[in-house]
């Protein structure tokens, strides 16, 4: 296990992957009832964007910092208030480079009954989670292997909530693990929301993981793309994915209308492409 997310924290693809969880949060949380995160790769929760890995890479240039500087229309704004909210609240209590990472951002946009649940393997990722996360009361933090969290942890007492599944990829295999961990989710907890999170480097991958999803035949299944770069070699990142099942309703459109307008700000042509289709639509 060599992936620190440090080195990428607040480049393109958390931000589509983070302002997507925050839609989805802020939907459920117009409901009283409790939720639960359930965050089986979590990462150290929170980063330094001033620090020697983000520095080294400079990723959350063309990120987090382009998105956070531009002045965005009206209802793009809005939607991305409870986002871009919380990292401006976190820089304005803990530091002005901070980012947070999905498990900071959970819990800034949580409320008091909702609960969380955080998986991370790596030792010293996990004592960074456990210090920045750890006092809150709503979080447990666990050194368990994320891919049995998922079969382990579901469904959650509250019934509602989000499951997200964002993996190093680093080990061959983790596609199928997506679509496995994607099937036994939808099997043990119907009616959640589900988020997996994706690498788009080489295509015909991503193709073919796409058709293995829809071929599950789960009801209703969500595919948001960006496109960032030009597709150089399988092993650049040239755009980031998301699958997520059961939706809420309102997702595709406030997708497509927030990273319509971003992703230019972001792509290194200034462009740069968004997919936000269906792969199956379901009753
Ligand atoms: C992409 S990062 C997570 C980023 C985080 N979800 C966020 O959005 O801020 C993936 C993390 O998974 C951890 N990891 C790798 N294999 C794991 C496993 N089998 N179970 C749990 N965590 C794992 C890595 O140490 C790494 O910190």
């Amino acid at each position: 296990m060599n992936y620190r997310h440090a080195f990428h924290a607040g480049n393109p693809a958390d931000v589509m992957k983070h302002a997507t969880l925050a839609r989805v949060l802020t939907y459920l949380a117009k409901k009283d009832n409790a939720y639960r995160v359930i965050d089986t790769h979590a990462g150290a929760g929170l980063y330094d964007l001033a620090g020697t890995s983000a520095m080294k890479t400079g990723e959350a240039e063309a990120g987090i910092e382009r998105v956070l500087a531009a002045d965005l229309p009206e209802p793009v704004a809005q939607l991305l208030e409870p986002y871009l909210g919380a990292v401006r609240t976190l820089r304005e209590t803990a530091g002005p480079r901070r980012y947070p990472g999905s498990p900071a951002l959970a819990l800034a946009l949580g409320r008091p009954q909702d609960r969380f649940l955080f998986c991370e393997l790596h030792g010293e990722e996990r004592q960074k989670l456990e210090k920045a996360v750890g006092h809150d009361a709503r979080a447990k933090v666990l050194s368990q292997d994320g891919w049995k969290a998922v079969a382990a942890h579901l469904p959650p007492r509250e019934r509602r909530g989000v499951l997200l599944i964002d993996p190093p990829f680093e080990e061959a295999g983790e596609f199928g693990r997506l679509t496995a961990a994607l099937e036994t989710a939808a099997q043990r907890f119907a009616t959640g929301v589900v988020m997996l999170w994706y690498p788009i480097k080489d295509l015909m991958t991503v193709d073919a993981f796409r058709r293995d999803v829809a071929r599950l035949g789960l009801p209703k299944t969500l595919r948001v793309e960006i496109d960032f770069a030009e597709v150089r070699s399988q092993s650049q990142l040239s755009g980031s994915g998301l699958i997520i099942l059961n939706p809420p309703f309102t997702l595709a459109e406030e997708m497509r209308t927030i990273l319509t307008a971003i992703n230019p700000l972001m792509a290194r042509d200034g462009k740069g492409r968004v997919r936000v289709s269906w792969l199956t639509q379901g009753a």
